[in-house]
């Protein structure tokens, strides 16, 4: 039975990339019956379409969804993002966003990004907007449910790997609410878990480990917008954002994953195949290895080795397909 995957290239070179990792994913083997969703803000500006319950339902019928990139700077900032992507997040229960990196030396770390509340769940509001007395408030949701599912997913993570260690990276020190219960909560499930060691870093801190000593890190739980930043960071150190892959997991199966590189639709390069494929190459990789087919995926991977890290896509993309070929001999 093939894999039925929704594909939503998106804008900028979003289309790009997800062609080359449809190819590279079909030529390692994957069976995949594809259907393309023209969604984005190209579509957006088309028809004022951004991703409409009735779509939603329709991508629920899926085993994944594979996305590009969306956003462009023609769309005021927000409006894709917000209607697009956090809501397949949130309305599809996507609860864990899975970027593992891999650092020039070889060492593997990966960062869970708490995918579904924190200041993403979008509380607050203005008063008196455009007035001298302004007033812009930005909440933080924090659930103990949705801390706990998170923070379990990486002890479990963690003691499926050989160091057994997970690091919680928050701000407890000035985030006394929010921090109080992820702190708390690690603490009560960690008891549960006697086998993973365990530390703790301040976001800011973590910032420094990451780039002078990341491999202090196996397996990092934080939340979304720590995540979001962190990650990026993440990427910077493992050979840049042109190689960083990303699931967003529902990990219950009530509803399709979906799959994307952590870089955006960087219009700059948009049309000009400049872009780096091997992100949502990668981002294949973790699909194949979510439905199952760890064989398929894992020759993926290995085939994402040693390719150029710039470059033109298609010769980032020949290259990746050689030693695809390469292997089977
Ligand atoms: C990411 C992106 C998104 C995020 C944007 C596009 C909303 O930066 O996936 O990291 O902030 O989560
Ligand atoms: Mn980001």
């Amino acid at each position: 039975m093939p894999h039925k995957i929704a594909v939503i290239g998106g804008d900028g070179i979003g289309p790009e990339v997800t062609a080359v990792a449809l190819e590279v994913m079909r030529a390692a083997g994957a069976d995949l019956d594809t259907t393309d969703f023209r969604l984005g803000g190209f579509r957006y500006l088309e028809d004022g379409v951004i991703l409409p319950d009735e779509i939603l339902k329709e991508l629920r019928q899926y085993d994944a969804i594979l996305l590009g990139a969306v956003g462009t700077p023609e769309v005021p900032p927000g409006v894709i993002e917000r209607g697009l992507l956090l809501k397949a997040r949130f309305e599809l229960d996507l609860y864990i966003n899975l970027r593992p990196f891999v650092l020039p030396g070889g060492h593997e770390f990966v960062v869970i990004r708490e995918n579904t509340e924190g200041t993403y769940a979008g509380e607050g509001g203005f008063l008196r907007k455009g007035t001298p007395d302004e007033i812009a408030t930005q909440g933080s949701v924090n659930t103990r449910k949705g801390a706990e599912r998170c923070i379990r997913y990486g002890f479990e993570l963690a003691q499926s790997r050989t160091r057994k260690h997970l690091t919680l990276v928050h701000k407890t020190n000035v985030l006394t609410f929010s921090g109080d219960l992820w702190e708390r909560t690690f603490q009560e499930v960690s008891i549960e878990y006697p086998d993973v060691d365990t530390a703790y870093n301040h976001v800011d801190a973590a910032c420094i480990y990451f780039v002078e000593d990341p491999t202090r890190y196996e397996v990092v739980v934080t939340d979304n917008l720590f995540g979001d930043i962190l990650t990026d960071l993440g990427g910077a150190v493992s050979g840049g954002i042109g190689l960083a892959s990303s699931a967003n997991l529902n990990p219950d199966r009530t509803a399709p994953s979906l799959f994307e590189p952590v870089h955006g639709s960087a219009p700059d390069i948009a049309g000009q195949g400049l872009a780096n494929p091997t992100a949502a190459v990668l981002s294949g990789a973790m699909m194949l290895d979510f439905l199952g087919d760890t064989e398929t995926s894992e020759r993926v991977r290995m085939a994402c080795q040693g390719v150029p890290t710039s470059g033109r896509t298609e010769e980032i993309a020949s290259a990746i397909h050689q030693n695809l070929v390469g292997e089977e001999r």
